[in-house]
């Protein structure tokens, strides 16, 4: 869960605007944001938004009712309080590409009283939350107004808490504990509070102070409790390592939620003060972060665009005769709105610090990728500059964003411009904040499993609607880890798209161009035709799969194997399957859900494109809503042409995959640099035949 050190992926940012605000940490290191609340009377009442069941009542704020005459009104609740106004809690650091994270101090008093003859129920939080949304529908009894049965443990709530639990759940220790809680009530760290004498919810109703402490430089939290009036404790109740960056939004909301469930109490806080660490805004105000909080979170739906890199363009300087055809694409693309639009040169000239090679992010084989900020807005951009200047004309490119234009889905990299001036072409995406998957996966540590399996799901995802979903079949054509961003959340944005366009079957194609692709990623049969195909795509995306489950590049020498693939074929037909699981996860994984995965990873991986299975039939398989695919013992040799007739367990529906208009998107290398192992392909029209011969692969010079 560490930060790359390094961000090298075509998406990043920066410029001189930015530069500025880096540099301003250095006087505004000791800012701090604070509130001290002695009473929560009507003068302060605006600065909360009270949700759910709760209420500020009797200047205090009431997470749950507090009205003892009936107890059907006691019991059940689930509510919230939170500051209006959201809180930065995480920055990226420009200058040497750290994560910067807020620190922060909080005391408060609570009064969680139950009835002097009944059990308490269920317990209070403090929180960090995503929205200023209301608790979920459910959220009640064991939930502490935090989360539901359906959504509990789900990653994208992007919360954290600090619980007082005052009822025992199966999950629980005991019913008098403090817990640190992730996007879930099932703590990852609880503390008894019984050993240390302090009753959450006593019967006589005494009040109890809290601090938190949470260090930033850290990513440590200490918790500490002792009644009303007393000192700050010497020894902490609870402490845990925890890098909120890593699960909250970057703009959160501060406070407090609680639940009851048939056992009900009072949840009320007193007093609070806060004081967090005032990290060095955005420049542009709110709206800019607001706009990057709600581009790279869930809301992702509502924003953009597709992304690509590598790219095959090319312009050739001939006749202007096409210039009204030109302005009139030009037009067409400018006048969708929320789409793309046309960036000055001027403009993106500044943004990159006149593509100053310090802020260089990658080099692939058209063009590198710059980092970048948006003059006047500070949005973090990544402007990758095509240096070739060929074949193709800017009008077919043109025609072509009109198509990438119209892609939108929240597991693509958005992108957000172009750039065709004075012959150079540059296209501009938004900032991806983790940068690539290939970064942490082979990172000191790796991922953890959830957030791998997450990761699959999301390129699943991205592949049926490329593949599916639109209107106009568009392919990938260089799926690979260094071409997977992972935004704020660390959820996946397919990106590098490269240049789409359209495939008509009488039009040469990128075979002009040779197969571009990526060694390891790139299905037998594109070597022999040369095309690219949704197929060709789907084992390209079982090369990912496995690499991420085994934590191994595809190109993988191991005893007498030189594919990855091959020993994990090996592996499953002595039967030993959870063999080829990345040890970095020390046994911490599902073994249904990685054996779920192996076995797609190996299903996509067959040699015969007509037996992977299709991109539906793979998001049921990561949804869990499908089996496992069954995969032979022993992998099939390759053949060609393709044997005709039933094959295994693949569906073989309506796809023709020779004709028909398909949209692909052609792609450089990678633009971080390329990754050496895996050897980039490039443009090399000399290619490798792969000629299978079970499970190991001679290489003949085609
Ligand atoms: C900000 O808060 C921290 C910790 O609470 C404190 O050490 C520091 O002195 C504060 N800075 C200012 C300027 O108040
Ligand atoms: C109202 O509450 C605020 C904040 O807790 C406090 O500073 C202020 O003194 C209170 N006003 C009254 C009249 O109690
Ligand atoms: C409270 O919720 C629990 C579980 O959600 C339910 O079994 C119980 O009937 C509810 N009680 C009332 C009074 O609604
Ligand atoms: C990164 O740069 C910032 C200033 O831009 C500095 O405050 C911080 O200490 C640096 N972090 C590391 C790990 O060098
Ligand atoms: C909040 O700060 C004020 C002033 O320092 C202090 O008097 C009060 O006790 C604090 N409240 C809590 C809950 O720590
Ligand atoms: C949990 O909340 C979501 C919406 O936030 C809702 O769709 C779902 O039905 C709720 N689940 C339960 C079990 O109440
Ligand atoms: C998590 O929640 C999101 C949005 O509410 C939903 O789309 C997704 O399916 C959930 N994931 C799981 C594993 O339940
Ligand atoms: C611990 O936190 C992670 C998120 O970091 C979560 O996925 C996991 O389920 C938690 N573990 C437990 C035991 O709750
Ligand atoms: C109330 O009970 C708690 C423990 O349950 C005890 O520590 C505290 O002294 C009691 N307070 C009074 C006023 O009796
Ligand atoms: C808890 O605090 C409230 C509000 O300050 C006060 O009215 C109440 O008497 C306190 N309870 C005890 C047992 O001290
Ligand atoms: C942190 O918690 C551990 C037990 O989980 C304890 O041994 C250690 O002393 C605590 N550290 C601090 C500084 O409170």
């Amino acid at each position: 869960m560490r930060r790359p050190t390094r961000l090298n992926h075509p998406s990043a940012v920066a410029t001189t605007l930015l530069l500025v605000f880096v540099l301003l940490p250095a006087f505004h290191a000791a800012e701090n944001i604070t509130y001290s609340f002695t009473s929560f009377n009507t003068s302060v009442e605006s600065k909360f938004a009270h949700l759910g069941d709760a209420n500020i009542y009797q200047e205090v704020l009431q997470l749950t009712p507090d009205s003892r005459n009936v107890d059907a009104f006691l019991v059940n609740k689930s509510g919230r309080i939170l500051l209006r106004e959201h809180i930065k809690l995480w920055d990226w650091q420009q200058t040497n590409n750290t994560m910067r994270v807020a620190s922060f101090n909080t005391a408060f008093t609570i009064n969680v009283s139950p009835e002097s003859h009944l059990a308490a129920g269920e317990g209070l939080t403090f929180l960090i939350a995503p929205s200023l949304d209301d608790p979920p529908p459910g959220s009640h009894g064991p939930y502490l107004g935090l989360t539901n049965a359906s959504l509990n443990g789900n990653n994208s709530n992007h919360f954290v808490a600090i619980e007082f639990d005052t009822a025992k759940q199966s999950f629980d220790r005991d019913n008098n504990h403090v817990g640190l809680d992730i996007n879930g009530v099932d703590s990852n760290i609880t503390a008894s509070l019984t050993p240390l004498g302090i009753d959450i919810a006593p019967v006589n109703g005494t009040n109890h102070t809290v601090w938190i402490d949470y260090d930033g430089v850290h990513r440590h939290v200490w918790v500490y409790m002792a009644i009303e009036g007393s000192e700050k404790p010497v020894a902490s109740v609870l402490n845990a390592s925890i890098d909120i960056s890593v699960y909250v939004q970057q703009r959160s909301y501060l406070g407090f939620s609680a639940s009851t469930g048939s056992d009900f109490e009072l949840n009320c806080v007193i007093a609070w003060n806060l004081t967090v660490e005032k990290l060095p805004d955005d420049g542009g105000g709110l709206s800019i972060g607001a706009i990057i909080g709600v581009a790279v979170g869930v809301g992702c739906v509502l924003v953009v665009m597709t992304l690509t890199t590598g790219i095959l363009v090319v312009f050739c300087r001939r006749k202007r005769a096409a210039g009204n055809e030109r302005d009139m694409l030009r037009k067409k693309l400018n006048g969708l709105p929320g789409t793309p639009r046309e960036f000055e040169y001027k403009e993106l000239k500044v943004a990159t610090g006149n593509f100053d090679e310090r802020r260089k992010l990658g080099q692939g084989a058209f063009g590198e990728v710059y980092k970048g900020v948006l003059p006047g807005s500070s949005m973090e951009v990544a402007v990758k500059r095509f240096s070739r200047d060929k074949t193709r004309g800017q009008d077919d490119f043109l025609a072509e964003l009109t198509i990438i234009n119209c892609l939108r889905h929240r597991n693509l990299v958005p992108l957000l411009g172009w750039c065709h001036e004075n012959g150079v072409l540059l296209l501009v995406y938004e900032f991806m904040p983790n940068g690539s998957l290939d970064q942490h996966l082979y990172g000191d540590g790796g991922l953890v499993w959830w957030r791998r399996y997450n990761i699959v799901a999301g390129v699943a995802s991205a592949l049926h609607y490329i593949h599916h979903e639109y209107n106009q079949m568009v392919v990938h054509r260089d799926l690979k880890p260094s071409n997977i961003m992972l935004d704020a959340t660390f959820d996946a944005r397919l990106g590098d798209f490269g240049l789409a366009r359209a495939l008509d079957t009488d039009k040469t194609s990128f075979t002009e161009l040779g197969v571009v692709g990526t060694r390891g990623y790139i299905a037998n049969e594109c070597c022999i035709t040369h095309k690219f195909t949704r197929e060709s795509d789907v084992y390209a995306f079982g090369t990912v799969v496995l690499e991420v489950v085994c934590g191994r590049r595809p190109l993988y020498d191991v005893s007498g194997f030189h594919l990855l693939v091959d020993w994990v074929w090996k592996l499953h037909r002595e039967g030993r399957l959870l063999e080829a699981v990345d040890p970095r996860l020390g046994g911490e994984y599902p073994a249904e859900d990685a054996e779920r995965l192996l076995l797609l990873g190996l299903a996509c991986s067959q040699p015969h494109l007509r037996a992977r299975p299709k991109a539906q039939a793979i998001v049921q398989i990561v949804s869990r809503s499908a089996p496992p695919p069954a995969v032979p013992k022993f992998k099939p040799a390759f053949v060609w042409p393709p044997p005709q007739g039933p094959l295994f367990e693949g569906n073989h529906d309506d796809h023709n995959w020779t004709s028909g208009t398909t949209l692909t998107s052609s792609t450089a290398t990678s633009s971080n640099g390329g990754d050496s192992s895996a050897g980039d392909v490039g443009t090399t029209r000399a290619l490798s035949l792969y000629v299978e011969t079970g499970d190991s692969e001679k290489i003949s010079r085609a």
